[in-house]
């Protein structure tokens, strides 16, 4: 289980994640949604290790703020980027089998490839992939890890509208396996087909959280999302 509370990142003069808590069980999604530079990857950045934070994040308990990034790897986090890190001049077999190895597991790559739909793609180099694609090698490569806690930024993104079944389908069966998962995404589709709970961001702040249908009719997030007056 990933719980957040009062997690704070400043950069310079600007607050990007202010005081935010959360909590995301076993087996269940927590979509995290709110407008472009709302936040919601900083906090990723911040739970993984990968910015200085305030505040806590606990998995089972043991806190993560204040370490390195493979102090929470060790912990079973894995974290995907919303911008896909793949190593473009190795072929898809190996972005997997290799990023799985650095987090000391011994990756299943062949049915991780099947899961993803990635099997006939797996001697092709990532660098050759199309956007969408290279999503799916990143999640790929993340399962592969066997985490307790993913936290996916925007997985979603660029994808066909199969790839995205697949998607919702794969998160579907980690969910079902126990993960704590938290979904970044702009895509609502893709967050209430697969979300218990979804949390709003703006400006750094959480101003919604809840189960999806009664966040996604509270006034104030309608207004975040389409403004005053329309
Ligand atoms: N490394 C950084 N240095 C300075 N400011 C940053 C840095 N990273 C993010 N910010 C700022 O922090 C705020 C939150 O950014 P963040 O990327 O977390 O938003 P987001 O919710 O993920 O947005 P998007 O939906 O566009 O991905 C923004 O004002 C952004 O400009
Ligand atoms: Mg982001």
């Amino acid at each position: 289980m990933l719980k957040v509370s009062d997690l704070s990142v400043s950069f310079g003069g600007v607050q990007a994640v202010r005081r935010v808590n959360f909590e995301v069980q076993a087996g269940s999604v927590m979509g995290l949604v709110g407008p472009n530079g709302a936040g919601k990857s900083t906090t990723i950045e911040a739970i993984s290790g990968f910015v200085r934070a305030q505040g806590s994040a606990k998995i089972d308990g043991i806190e993560l703020i204040g370490h390195r990034p493979s102090h929470a790897t060790q912990r079973g986090l894995v974290r995907t980027f919303q911008q896909a890190q793949l190593w473009g001049g190795l072929p898809v077999r190996l972005n997997i089998s290799l990023g799985a190895r650095i987090s000391g597991k011994s990756p299943v790559v062949a049915e991780v490839l099947e899961r993803l739909g990635l099997t006939t793609q797996k001697e092709v180099y990532a660098a050759d992939l199309p956007y969408g694609t290279r999503r799916l090698v990143e999640v790929a490569r993340a399962i592969a890890c066997d985490p307790k806690v993913l936290l996916l930024d925007e997985p979603g993104a660029g994808l066909t509208e199969g790839e995205r079944d697949l998607l919702v389908e794969v998160i579907t069966a980690l969910k079902e396996q126990g993960k704590s998962i938290l979904l970044v995404d702009h895509d609502m589709a893709l967050i209430r087909a697969v979300s218990h709970e979804v949390t709003v961001m703006d400006a750094g702040s959480v101003i919604a959280s809840g189960d999806p249908e009664s966040v996604f009719s509270n006034p104030r997030v309608i207004e975040t999302y389409l403004g005053p007056g329309e």
